[in-house]
């Protein structure tokens, strides 16, 4: 048997929903925020993240999935969305009189890890990306949008970490007091840390292995050099978060696994004890200079990416249980050839008209379809029977009360209309059942 890769999942069965369902949430919330969707390939040159993600990055060193096309170019599978995205506002000339450009996008990303709860190789972020604004009320937004949806889906045990990397001549400062204050321990460090401290010495705090070592906790932070202007951004930042009642905890160790941050970065952790060591459900941060450095236009930018295999793994840890509906409205029943294709035009009418209908398929008998028809949890059910349809007629029984009405099928649409929407408060025909999350409820 042919099983999938290591590090993949299939979603299936009641997870696939609650997935839609989260896709909904982060789409219909960000709509209100006026992002529109950006789709951008699954792959995408080589060059483009080991430019753009920066080549002294875990992502980029040791996780990428890279190959050589039929036309020898090299290739990778997107480890993340945030290059492809400024990658597409550069090259569909998304600037000009266009700014800001407010993004998202949801889909699968690839990074060659060691699989574990809540770390696969091919996983799903959402995302959003505001490009073309400097303004620290962007920041502010992006941070309390990420954290709005996830308080959305009922998430409670939020903590919100946030730091500033400051501006170029802040970072060169930084950069110089970190050096030297590794210089002597750097043979302490482990084999990639020597390399990182050579090349890239931030890199050096976000080591997997040594960045609890009393080494790295006693190391300058980023805050400690902030010139006036960073400095007094990351106030603005944190006075804009005080003003949308945005909970957050500065932590100015905070350096994160990418590249191409400066001023503001942030994670977003879910604390619930069950959560394992994958507890980081989204990131993000302003990449002022990551449109220039793909030989774009100067532009300011500010993003966030959540994992949704976390968000779905942090759900469970609080314990959440989303109550996605899936059932059935009407399953329809029949027995002869007539009554058969009558039900699949009948099927096909009400699911027109926004019912979720099913009937069967295997030629069952009538118990067994009684029988399917509780196990889809069907709210009604109708027997077709040719006596009824030469009167335009069926008998439809609610499969709750168990109570039974003879009705025009002229009437079926109205009859299902008016009963099923008693069962949701939300005042659309929305046909959601009692525990109601239809759009317009959240
Ligand atoms: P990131 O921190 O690399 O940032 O990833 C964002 C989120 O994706 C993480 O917080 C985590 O929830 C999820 N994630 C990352 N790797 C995995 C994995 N192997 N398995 C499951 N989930 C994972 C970025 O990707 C940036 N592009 C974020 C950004 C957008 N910055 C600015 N704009």
């Amino acid at each position: 048997m042919i099983t999938k890769p290591k590090g993949t999942k299939d979603i299936h069965g009641k997870d696939a929903r609650k997935w839609q369902y989260i896709e909904e949430i982060v789409s219909n919330v960000l709509d209100k925020y006026n992002y529109t969707l950006i789709r951008t390939p699954l792959f995408e040159a080589s060059d483009l993240f080991h430019r753009g993600v920066g080549e002294t990055t875990d992502i980029v060193s040791k996780e990428t999935y890279d190959f050589i096309d039929r036309g020898n170019r090299n290739m990778t599978l997107r480890p993340e969305g945030t290059a492809g995205v400024v990658r597409s506002f550069i090259e569909n000339k998304m600037y000009g009189d266009n700014l800001p450009q407010k993004l998202f996008y949801i889909g699968p990303m690839y990074r060659y890890e060691r699989p574990q709860k809540g770390r696969y190789r091919e996983f799903y972020q959402f995302g959003m990306e505001l490009l073309g604004s400097d303004d620290p009320i962007g920041d502010a937004e992006v941070i309390s949008a990420a954290y709005n949806i996830y308080k959305m889906l009922g998430l409670e045990k939020l903590k919100v970490n946030i730091n500033s990397l400051g501006d170029s001549e802040s970072r060169k400062d930084y950069h110089k007091a970190l050096v030297e204050y590794l210089k002597p321990h750097i043979n302490e460090l482990c084999d990639d840390c020597k390399e990182r401290y050579q090349k890239n010495p931030l890199r050096v705090l976000d080591c997997k292995v040594d960045r609890d070592s009393d080494i790295l906790k006693k190391a300058p932070t980023p805050l400690d050099y902030l010139n006036k202007e960073s400095k007094e951004r990351f106030e603005k930042v944190c006075e804009y978060l005080d003003m949308l009642k945005v909970p957050y905890e500065v932590n100015p160790r905070l350096v994160r696994g990418l590249d191409y941050y400066n001023h503001t970065v942030f994670e977003i952790d879910d604390t619930a004890k069950d959560m394992g060591s994958q507890n980081t459900i989204g990131a993000g941060g302003r990449y002022n200079g990551l449109v220039k450095l793909l030989d774009g236009p100067d532009t300011p930018c500010m993003g966030f990416a959540a994992g949704i295999d976390r968000v779905m793994v942090a759900l469970d840890a609080e314990e959440i249980d989303l109550d996605v509906n899936d059932d059935v409205d009407l399953f329809l029943m029949y027995v002869n050839d007539e009554e058969k294709s009558y039900a699949l035009y009948l099927c096909q009418e009400l699911r027109l008209a926004g019912f979720r209908v099913d009937t069967d398929y295997l030629g069952r008998s009538l118990k067994a379809q009684f029988k399917q028809a509780d196990r889809l949890k069907a709210k009604y059910t109708i027997v077709l029977n040719s006596k009824d349809l030469d009167n335009n007629e069926v008998k439809i029984k609610n499969n709750k009360t168990k109570e039974e009405e003879i009705i025009s099928i002229d009437a079926l649409i109205y009859y299902l209309d008016e009963n099923l929407e008693d069962e949701c408060d939300c005042g659309d025909d929305c046909h959601c059942g009692d525990d109601c999350h239809c759009h317009d409820h959240k």
